[in-house]
């Protein structure tokens, strides 16, 4: 198993544990451990009671119908609309609670209450629906973090049109491949995104996805940063065109809990990003209850803040659905965090009183190495909790956000889940839970989690082993879009054992417990690698750069760095005999860029003549990994060209290492 940059010693330095601070302790929305035994106890009534927090049209008849497992059915029956548990339940009495106080990355600032963003929720389904989108239609939003990215979601949700967004930093290919997958109607674009006193030139982008998907009749444009974009007439659409003047009410299309709400892609062991099935009840069950729980929100007095772009699933979860459903008042930031300096985060916190933070180990570390003197020239008293969530947690990243940030007085919440678990599933309850540095510490009340050897058994405490989840969740992927197949095969067929109707969820990602039985993320154990917090596939960057034509060959790796946890590298063998130069490797580069995003850009490319390959023809992908990682070089016996890993080992050490 690979522990990355982990060291064992920090994985059980048990010395450091912080138990709840009494004063939160004392008020917290989970006051007490007593949760955890009720949900084992009635696992049905213990959904139940989080489904009772939504707003139903018709109530379920049952909970949950596993006999198709593992394809699950979620409060069997009920039908509901989401967005009137995120809108409509608010209005009146609370209209005037401010949603969003969203901030533009230039300095433009707007507060939206719950009355203004049920207003244009609906004013924006209207539009949508002038324009032929109806129940189970898809619809493709490829946007930056302005105001109507949650609006045109909760437009989708409100006619029963489930969304795929797309993050803006993917390419035209990428989004076209997921415009494909879904069959997507129309796209919601914006003109473009304001990103490090830059623009991102999404519309430009989308033109290039729509000419190859058919699929598209209308392409529905935000406009931001005031570019000159062309518009194809009858296809493209201004939203202040179409928006503004619609009725600001819309009644809500009531779905089957089971409905698709959304669809997100991720990326898997192969080269094919998968859609991500999500369906409307279970899906905010959970997301809503972990929000609540976990960020102990106390809605009327909280001011959250998930640092997550909307294009993941992190900003779907715990931007828009949790907080919504919850009545909470969000911030929500359009740009980069050093624009226009390195403060611009705490200065955020400190403008509005911001209570809970959320956001990425990554950024955390990076916050780290500008120094404490950004954090410092900021007012950050009204913190009282913060999370973080993507990838695994340096101790010492901990300690700094809990001391620096936290000011030593902020519980942390390491949240481990995925785009395919919807919702939180190991993480602290912060009235409850002693947390330690490094650990998401324990699965949440009605989550049954284990660690498992090769063979499916679960390991003793104090071992590490591949982290299993065995029993169904609410808010659980529904599928794979398109691919049932597939869908069984990566999650459920490793560990589980049909016969015995035992379905267990292979995550793929190793853990250990230690001897309180706490969790501690180890990283994926596929290959799938994880790059500041994003997924991305060994696969599909290595099939973006054979797609180039001078190359002939090329292997991926994930090797351990410090900042962004894992940074890509690039093994490339050319066609013919030409060489690589420094001018190939930029031109590599911005080819992977263009294929995928900025994002899956190799950190560092090295030609070599040859891939170290097992005699059956298999890369060595943990050789490329040690001469990555600067390691003495593991078993080379089982190799067909022994040799190479040598001059492969030598080249490396001369290669340069950008920064993606
Ligand atoms: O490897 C785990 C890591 O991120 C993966 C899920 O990525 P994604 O679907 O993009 O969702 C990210 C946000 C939920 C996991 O398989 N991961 C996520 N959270 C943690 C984590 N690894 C360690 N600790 C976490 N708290």
């Amino acid at each position: 198993m690979d522990e990355g940059h982990r060291t064992i010693e920090a994985l059980f330095d048990e010395a450091r544990t912080f138990p709840p601070p009494p004063e939160l302790a004392r008020r917290a929305v989970v006051p007490t451990d007593a949760i955890y035994a009720e949900a084992e106890e009635d696992l049905d009534a213990y959904w139940s009671g989080k489904a009772e927090r939504l707003v139903w049209r018709r109530r379920w008849d049952s909970v949950l119908d596993w006999s198709k497992a593992p394809f699950a059915k979620w409060f069997v029956g009920g039908t509901l609309n989401v967005t009137e548990s995120c809108l409509d339940r608010h209005l009146g009495e609370h209209a005037d609670r401010v949603a969003y106080y969203w901030e533009g990355e230039p300095g433009d600032r707007r507060t939206i209450t719950y009355g203004e963003l049920h207003a244009e929720v609906c004013r924006c389904a209207n539009a949508l629906a002038s324009l032929g989108v109806g129940k189970g239609d898809r619809v493709a939003i490829y946007m930056g973090m302005v105001p109507e990215l949650p609006v045109a979601l909760l437009a989708c949700a409100r006619l029963g049109a489930p969304h795929v967004v797309v993050f803006g930093g993917f390419s035209a290919d990428s989004l076209a491949d997921r415009i494909d997958d879904a069959g997507a109607k129309l796209v919601v674009t914006c003109d473009g995104a304001w990103r490090g006193g830059a623009v991102v030139p999404l519309k430009e982008m989308a033109d290039d996805a729509v000419a190859r998907t058919p699929s598209v009749r209308h392409v529905v444009v935000v406009r931001r940063t005031g570019a000159t974009v062309p518009m194809t007439p009858g296809r493209d659409v201004w939203y202040d065109e179409i928006v503004p003047d619609q009725r600001p009410e819309r009644p809500a299309t009531e779905c089957d809990a089971e409905d698709l709400l959304f669809l997100l892609h991720t990326s898997g062991t192969t080269a094919k990003p998968k859609g991500i099935v999500h369906t409307c009840g279970g899906y905010l069950v959970g997301a809503a209850a972990s929000h609540s729980m976990v960020f102990d929100l106390h809605e009327t007095e909280d001011v959250y803040w998930c640092t997550a772009d909307i294009g993941w699933v992190t900003g779907h979860s715990y931007v828009v659905y949790g907080p919504l459903a919850n009545g909470a008042t969000s911030v929500l930031y359009e740009g980069a965090p050093h624009y226009p300096d390195r403060d611009r985060f705490w200065e955020i916190v400190e403008r509005y009183g911001v209570t809970t933070m959320y956001t990425a180990p990554t950024s955390i570390r990076t916050f780290m190495k500008w120094g404490d003197e950004h954090v410092a020239k900021h007012d950050l008293s009204s913190l009282r909790l913060l999370g973080t969530v993507g990838e695994p947690i340096n101790p010492e990243a901990w300690m700094w956000y809990r001391e620096v940030v936290g000011g030593g007085r902020c519980p942390i919440v390491d949240t481990w889940w995925q785009t395919e678990t919807g919702g939180l599933m190991i993480a602290p309850l912060p009235g409850v839970t002693t947390t330690k540095p490094g650990s998401a510490t324990l699965p949440l009340p009605g989550i049954a989690a284990d660690v498992v050897d090769e063979e499916g058994h679960s390991v003793p405490l104090g071992q590490g082993g591949y982290l299993v989840i065995t029993r169904p969740w609410p808010s659980m992927l529904r599928g794979i879009y398109g691919d049932d197949d597939r869908f069984v095969e990566t999650y459920w067929r490793r560990f589980s054992v049909p016969e015995e109707n035992r379905w267990v969820y292979f995550a793929g990602d190793g853990a250990k417990r230690d001897l309180d039985g706490y969790y501690w993320l180890l990283g994926r154990v596929d290959d799938v690698m994880n790059v500041s917090g994003h997924r991305i596939s060994t696969l599909e960057v290595e099939s973006a750069l054979v797609d180039h034509p001078a190359v002939a060959e090329a292997a991926v790796i994930g090797r351990a760095d410090a900042q962004t946890g894992q940074a890509i590298a690039a093994f490339v063998t050319l066609r013919g005999d030409r060489e690589g130069d420094a001018d190939l490797i930029t031109e590599l580069r911005d080819h992977v860029a263009a294929k995928i995003g900025k994002i899956a850009r190799p950190a560092s490319i090295v030609f070599t003549p040859e891939l170290p390959k097992t005699r059956s023809g298999k890369i060595m992908r943990r050789l490329l990994r040690d001469i990555s990682e600067r390691r003495k070089l593991g078993d080379v016996t089982t190799l067909a060209n022994e040799s190479v890993v040598h001059e492969i080992a030598e080249r490396a050490k001369g290669a340069p290492r950008a920064e993606a």
